[in-house]
């Protein structure tokens, strides 16, 4: 086999990576990543210079480079980070006390899971730095653990998924429920776990018998546990998670809505002077990753109003359409996003129906 070219070589070490966030090992993959180094634009002469195959190697490489942004620093990822200090101060109470537990609560697609994957990254690498990857006991320090739920999660569902974060082998095996929750409380104990992600919340109903079972057991692991909570899931609020699926005089006695503190995310809005310039500066902080032969400064920022237009200021509906509209500039060798590319480059389908509204 014949050296590969520096994009192959670039290719081999930063490729699109499947990391397994639901494990420790996947987990700690995503903690420690190094980010990927960027490379230099070509000109359309120097790329016409290059071979077929090192042209396939870099144009491949700059399609891996497109689709992965760094996290952009957005209004609502700094407000949300805030909330989430603050809830975590109490996270220092000594273990015998309750702890508050926070909820990021929005609809879909507004960088919720991004949010919390990155606030825990942040607890992760510090509890590191402070205290080491070992506990005092030599156990593996795992600061976090990110339980992602499933569809018709049940309580013996949600204890596995937490055992299989820890790698333990009785998460399939283990049956019983007191015995599934004490093993959970174990692992969470003895990696010195500060804080419990539970993504996709609202595949729990808590209306029916097992949502309300997985719920109460949730509050109940609040209890057992010194960590705090991340809760994070699609318009909690109305499906009744802070006042746990009671109606009227009942829900004053749901003890969520005091334990947890909300963090709602909104999409971009450009009805007003700051929101056009959040949504510009987001735009412009894209358009200068993406690596174009002809992606001049500003192409995205002058198309800004129909962006927001096809997207509804929604993050994720965004970051798709760039892709696509930076792998169309490739394909088709426009090599700039210019309003016709945008125009052929697909939304999600929630995107495409609401824009074809406005
Ligand atoms: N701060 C950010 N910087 C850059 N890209 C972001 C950011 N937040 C979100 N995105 C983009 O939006 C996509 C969707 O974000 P995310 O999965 O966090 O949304 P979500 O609200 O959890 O969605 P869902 O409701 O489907 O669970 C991400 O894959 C990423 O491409
Ligand atoms: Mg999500």
């Amino acid at each position: 086999m014949s050296a590969p070219t520096p994009w192959g070589a670039w290719l081999e070490e930063y490729d699109t990576a499947s990391y397994q966030l639901s494990r420790k090992a996947g987990w700690d993959a995503f903690v420690n990543a190094a980010p990927r180094p960027r490379f230099e634009v070509l000109t359309r002469a120097e790329m016409r210079a290059l071979d077929e195959d090192t042209l396939a190697d870099y144009n491949e490489a700059r399609r891996v480079w497109n689709a992965n942004p760094p996290t952009i620093k957005t209004q609502q990822l700094t407000r949300a980070f805030q909330v989430l200090e603050q809830v975590m101060a109490s996270g220092r109470r000594d273990g015998d006390k309750l702890r508050g537990s926070a909820v990021v609560d929005a609809e879909p697609g507004l960088g919720k899971t991004t949010i919390a994957t990155r606030f825990a990254r942040e607890v992760h690498r510090r509890g590191y730095r402070r205290h080491g990857p070992f506990t005092d006991d030599g156990s593996q320090r795992l600061p976090v653990a990110f339980v992602p739920l499933a569809a018709g999660v049940t309580l013996k569902g949600l204890n596995q998924q937490i055992l299989k974060f820890y790698d333990h082998p009785a998460a399939e095996r283990a049956n019983n429920r007191t015995q599934l929750t004490s093993l959970a409380v174990d692992c969470v104990t003895t990696c010195a776990t500060r804080l419990v992600v539970i993504d996709d919340l609202h595949f729990i109903d808590f209306r029916h018998k097992n949502g309300i079972e997985v719920s109460n057991h949730l509050k109940s692991l609040a209890n057992a546990l010194p960590v705090t909570f991340l809760y994070v899931g699609v318009n909690l609020m109305a499906k009744r998670f802070f006042d746990e699926g009671m109606d009227g005089e009942q829900a004053v006695y749901a003890q969520m809505s005091r334990r947890a503190t909300r963090c709602p995310v909104t999409p971009f809005s450009i009805d007003n002077d700051a929101g056009a310039r959040a949504w510009t500066d987001l735009l412009s902080t894209l358009e200068r990753h993406l690596i174009l032969a002809d992606g001049e400064p500003g192409m995205l920022v002058a198309q800004a109003k129909e962006l927001h237009r096809r997207t509804q200021g929604r993050i994720a509906s965004l970051t798709n359409l760039i892709d696509r509209a930076a792998y169309l500039a490739i394909a088709s060798g426009t090599e700039s996003i210019n309003a016709e590319i945008l125009e052929s480059a697909l939304t999600d389908n929630a995107a495409h129906r609401l824009a074809g509204t406005a």
